[in-house]
């Protein structure tokens, strides 16, 4: 914060907004209200604050427990909320088990694999409930597993990896599933962070029409959490083709094992449901904050269960009748909340879509759409742009009718939401904005899809039971409609609240509750309002447009990227001697990560040759998805007085934006040299200013 004062870079809150104007409303359709769950246009008041927090006694109702709660939130210790406590509950029954009396012949997942030339496959609740039982039998017997006990997945968009993460929650294993496209080494660190002495992983898979050699990051994770301290035992590795090892990556013996080998021992077995207290965890899930080191959110049972059930009946109107296809990756919370547990708790049939939206071309998601007759679509902004760019004229081929679609993950162009609503939507479809968090477990901005016009850009009110709020630094309120941007933030708790951050307590509390709590003695959940990290406009009717990231987070193509672990990375290349990463706009994937280095004195080494190091060691720790757009060599970093880097004046020339006044720094030239190199050398970043512009202006401000 000291930064502020010692360079003057300040940007007034009236400058972020000055680009920001009302667009026009879009109903809902007749015809989609006529079908919608949600249309009491009294839901506001039942989950009113007057009502908190007993209106969320609606969604726990929409499960099956073994015992009844006594207390809805028991908030004496905050801000560690305890959700529907004295009920017992599992996930895995209220997914699978509780749909057979009546469904049991209906598809629950479709898996669509990557090459065309591959059918699709429907597994039915009864096979859904087959596997899971005999998954978890195996975990039991075979790996040693106990309730408690905490498992990584490292897999991609296969059935096998919700089918492993329900078997766990069947026996109360905490799963941690790690994004596919994620490096070994990165798997590596959370292994170790969540002590897991299994991994689970596959040998292969396609991706762009290509095989990926997945085991290999299989032997990579281990070898990393071994030097972390973490000896994983068990390395169980599911087959994308049953039969055939799609790997050359040999297997250890006595540590790799193939389930399909494994499972022919446990055929038949059922493994009865543990009942879990509703505050139990049901996973990890780690993302990246503002340290370098990636923080696990963890999630409860009962109230994440109840949260996502609700939302996904209420938000993505989703019925047991609809096909329900999000386009988004399991390994991330949209795909934990919204492909697997929130949809099957309601007991839909959930897509699984193996590969990447545009392969072989653009028109591969509508075919998938027509074949399936999917009419609910979920994806996120970069897709819309991609699909777009790639096949303007694509959706109108194809003889699909969509009637709800949802967006999320980063906000999108006012532009590319008409495209979709009237192209990819046909104009018939609905579509929600929804905006949240992996540390909120589900929605907490959208519209109400029968009751609530859409605005485009906006991601609309709090939903049911949510209650926002836009503060100014100083916690006071900004007034919905004065068009200036403050930190948005959640007044009340509510089931979907992450729990804690996996081993670090106080650091939760730091996150998101230190900066605006005024009493932290203070036993009432009033005085706890949550801190999302996000820049956000309210508007006169009290839709919330969020511009982005107020820390130091990069959100590329809707992944959340800390700018620390990307620096950390650089830093691993020998010849570096320090790094800052800053956002670029990309005109598809939102973000792009720029990377900046100094060099230690004396190094002679070809610099093309260190960039290319520094882009290598980006990708074996992190992954492709971090990839950097350019690497910077700079003579030196702007720097205060104080000796940090001025990251955001970096981004400024990133994105040709004005760098301010710089005359404070305590070496102001270098700016200048800095914009010489990056002007004469790269092309100017394509998408308007006005578009990306507050985020990036933004960008470091809470160094
Ligand atoms: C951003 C993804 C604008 C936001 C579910 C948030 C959004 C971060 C939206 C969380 C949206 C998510 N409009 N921005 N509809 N949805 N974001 O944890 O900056 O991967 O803080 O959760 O994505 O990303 P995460």
């Amino acid at each position: 914060m000291s930064d502020l004062k010692d360079d003057k870079l300040e940007i007034s809150e009236a400058q972020i907004a000055a680009h920001w104007k009302e667009e026009e409303y879009y109903y809902p359709s007749a015809k989609f209200i006529s079908q919608a769950n949600l249309v009491d246009v009294d839901v506001n008041k039942r989950f009113s604050l007057d009502n908190f927090p007993e209106c969320f006694k609606e969604y726990a109702d929409m499960l099956d427990w073994y015992k009844y709660w006594h207390t809805t939130l028991d908030s004496s210790n905050p801000p560690f909320w305890k959700w529907f406590v004295g009920g017992l509950i599992n996930a895995s029954y209220n997914c699978v088990d509780r749909h057979l009396a009546k469904n049991k012949g209906k598809a629950a997942l479709i898996f669509v694999p990557e090459p065309e030339n591959e059918e699709p496959v429907a597994i039915t609740y009864q096979e859904l409930f087959v596997k899971v039982n005999e998954v978890a039998a195996l975990l039991r017997e075979f790996a040693g597993l106990q309730k408690g006990d905490r498992v990584t997945i490292h897999m991609p968009m296969v059935p096998e990896l919700p089918i492993t993460m329900l078997a766990c929650a069947r026996l109360g294993l905490i799963h941690s599933v790690v994004f596919g496209g994620f490096s070994g080494s990165a798997c590596g660190d959370r292994i170790a962070d969540s002590g897991s002495k299994v991994l689970i992983t596959i040998d292969g898979y396609y991706r762009n029409g290509q095989v990926q050699n997945h085991k290999e990051k299989a032997d990579q994770a281990v070898a990393r959490a071994k030097e972390l301290g973490v000896d994983v035992e068990k390395v169980l590795i599911w087959s994308r083709y049953k039969g055939k090892y799609l790997s050359d990556t040999p297997m250890v013996k006595g540590r790799d094992f193939l389930m399909d080998d494994l499972l022919r021992d446990f055929a038949g077995r059922r493994v009865d449901p543990i009942p879990m207290r509703a505050e139990d965890p049901l996973f990890l899930m780690y993302t990246s904050g503002t340290t370098g080191k990636p923080k696990g959110i963890q999630h409860g049972t009962g109230g994440y269960l109840a949260y996502v059930t609700g939302t996904s009946k209420y938000i993505l109107d989703i019925h047991p009748e609809d096909i329900y296809w999000c386009m988004a990756d399991i390994g991330w919370i949209t795909g934990h909340s919204y492909i697997v547990y929130g949809p099957l708790s309601v007991g839909t049939t959930s897509i699984i879509y193996e590969g990447v939206p545009t392969y072989p071309d653009a028109g591969r998601p509508w075919r998938i759409a027509e074949r399936l007759d999917v009419n609910i679509f979920h994806t996120a902004p970069t897709s819309i742009r991609q699909l777009r760019k790639l096949g303007p004229e694509e959706p109108r081929k194809y003889n699909y009718h969509f009637k709800l679609m949802v967006t999320v993950g980063e906000p999108i162009e006012p532009d590319v939401w008409r495209w979709y609503y009237n192209e990819v939507g046909k104009k018939e479809a609905v579509i929600v904005d929804t905006w949240w968090q992996t540390e909120n477990g589900g929605f907490l901005c959208s519209t109400k899809p029968a009751l609530d016009p859409m605005k485009p850009g906006s991601a609309g009110p709090g939903v049911p039971g949510i209650h926002p709020v836009v503060l100014d630094e100083k916690g006071n309120e900004v007034p919905p409609g004065t068009q200036r941007a403050g930190n948005v933030c959640i007044k009340n708790p509510w089931p979907g609240i992450m729990q804690t951050i996996w081993g670090d307590p106080e650091r939760y509390v730091q996150t998101y509750y230190a900066k605006y709590c005024k009493n932290k003695e203070s036993k009432d959940w009033r005085d706890w309002p949550y801190f999302a990290g996000d820049g956000a406009l309210i508007a006169a009717d009290g839709y919330i447009r969020i511009l982005g990231r107020v820390d130091d987070v990069i959100n590329v193509a809707g992944h959340r990227l800390g700018t620390k672990e990307l620096e950390s990375a650089c830093l691993k290349v020998a010849d570096v001697a320090e790094a800052a990463v800053v956002p670029v706009v990309d005109p598809i994937k939102g973000r792009v990560p720029e990377v900046y280095i100094a060099l230690k004195p004396g190094v002679t080494r070809d610099r093309e040759l260190i960039k290319k190091d520094v882009v290598a060691s980006i990708e074996t720790l992190i992954g492709k998805i971090a990839r950097p757009a350019h690497v910077w060599i700079a003579e030196d970093m702007p720097k205060t007085r104080s000796g940090k880097i001025m990251r955001r004046v970096l981004a400024a020339v990133s994105n040709r934006l004005p760098v301010g006044d710089v005359t404070t720094l305590a070496n102001p030239d270098v700016v200048e040299h800095i914009k010489t190199m990056v002007e004469s050398q790269s092309q100017a970043p394509q998408r308007a200013e006005a578009e990306g512009a507050e985020d990036i202006r933004r960008f470091g401000q809470v160094e």
